[in-house]
């Protein structure tokens, strides 16, 4: 089948955002007029369902964050639901920590998944203040508990420690996981220089991820972290997709003009633009139902290069090093 032929869906989403939906969007349309005359709107390559880690291990490219979840943001049973419909849709990665709501998120998907724990992979993070001592191990059991799992997928360092702690911090993570409490583990918001750093203690090239802030607003990481992390098979886990509580992308104008081309919303071209290359997982978190159906739509999205330049221009990432 020629890619870039268009079904009857697609070309009426064209036809009505071309010509009377969108008027000011100038950028996108410059880019994407020529393209059309050329008949050059070729879809990129077919959008990235999957994300291996380095010991092989696949995990969807999307999944969910649980920050605020059972916290009263939205009716519990809503939440609930929610979650339940991103897991049947694929979205079978669930993120949270003991941190989040003092252990209320935890206990929440604790509640969700049981019955239903081997479908899941489950990622939780132990704090910074947490590692002295045997204060691992003993996070990782509380976390646990509440969750009511006897392990975890993946247990991450939510932020970073002093250096002098590496060693010790990956002692301890191999140690859970020589225990069979935890199948891997990894870190959140380490920078270029602390990721070097940490593949230089024993067994700290056993990192799975680094969880990183990136969405359309935040693409700093592109510059050097997110290069660094592809090229050693450490695949990173994209926190606030979406922008984030303040800083939402959804009712951007280019994205809803992509999303009426794809018959989709502006949050699942943002999310889809964010796990483009397949060495990216993107956690949104939503507790309304309505808006995990939108966001899963993204694991099926194709953005053309005509798409990605358009939100290039808007969206402007990091100057290349020098
Ligand atoms: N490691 C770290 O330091 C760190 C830091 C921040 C976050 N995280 C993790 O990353 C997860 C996601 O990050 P985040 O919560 O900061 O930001 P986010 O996922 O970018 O945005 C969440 C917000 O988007 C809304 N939303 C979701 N889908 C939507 C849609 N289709 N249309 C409109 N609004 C939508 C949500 O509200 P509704 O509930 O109403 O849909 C919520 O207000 C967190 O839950 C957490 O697990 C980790």
């Amino acid at each position: 089948m020629k890619k870039h032929l268009l079904n009857r869906r697609q070309f009426g989403a064209r036809c009505a955002a071309f010509g009377l939906l969108f008027p000011a969007l100038s950028t996108v349309r410059a880019v994407q007029t020529g393209a059309e005359v050329l008949g050059t709107r070729a879809a990129s390559k077919p959008p990235a369902r999957t994300v291996k880690l380095a010991d092989g291990t696949t995990v969807p490219a999307l999944g969910q964050g649980g920050w605020h979840l059972g916290q009263g943001r939205h009716p519990e049973a809503v939440e609930e639901e929610a979650l339940r419909t991103g897991i049947s849709l694929g979205m079978t990665l669930i993120d949270t920590s003991g941190d989040y709501g003092d252990g209320r998120s935890e206990q929440f998907i604790g509640h969700v998944l049981a019955g239903q724990r081997e479908r899941i992979f489950l990622v939780s993070k132990v704090e910074d203040d947490e590692v002295t001592g045997d204060g691992m191990a003993r996070a990782c059991d509380a976390s646990l508990a509440r969750l009511g799992t006897d392990y975890l997928d993946l247990y991450l360092l939510h932020s970073p420690v002093p250096r002098k702690q590496f060693s010790h911090v990956v002692s301890g993570f191999e140690q859970l996981r020589a225990a069979g409490k935890i199948r891997a583990w990894g870190v959140s918001n380490f920078d270029l220089g602390l990721m070097k750093d940490l593949f230089r203690v024993p067994n700290g090239h056993r990192c799975a991820t680094n969880q990183l802030g990136y969405n359309l607003r935040h693409r700093n990481i592109e510059r050097e972290i997110l290069p660094w992390c592809k090229q050693r098979n450490v695949p990173v886990m994209a926190y606030s997709p979406l922008g984030g509580d303040d800083n939402l992308v959804v009712r951007d104008q280019v994205l809803a003009q992509i999303g009426s081309m794809h018959g989709c919303s502006a949050a699942a071209v943002a999310l889809a633009w964010v796990i483009r290359s397949g060495s990216v997982i993107a956690i949104p978190e939503s507790g309304s139902p309505a808006h995990v159906k939108e966001n899963a739509v993204a694991l099926s999205i194709a953005l053309t290069t005509q798409d990605l330049q358009a939100l290039d221009a808007a969206y402007p990432g990091p100057p290349p090093t020098a």
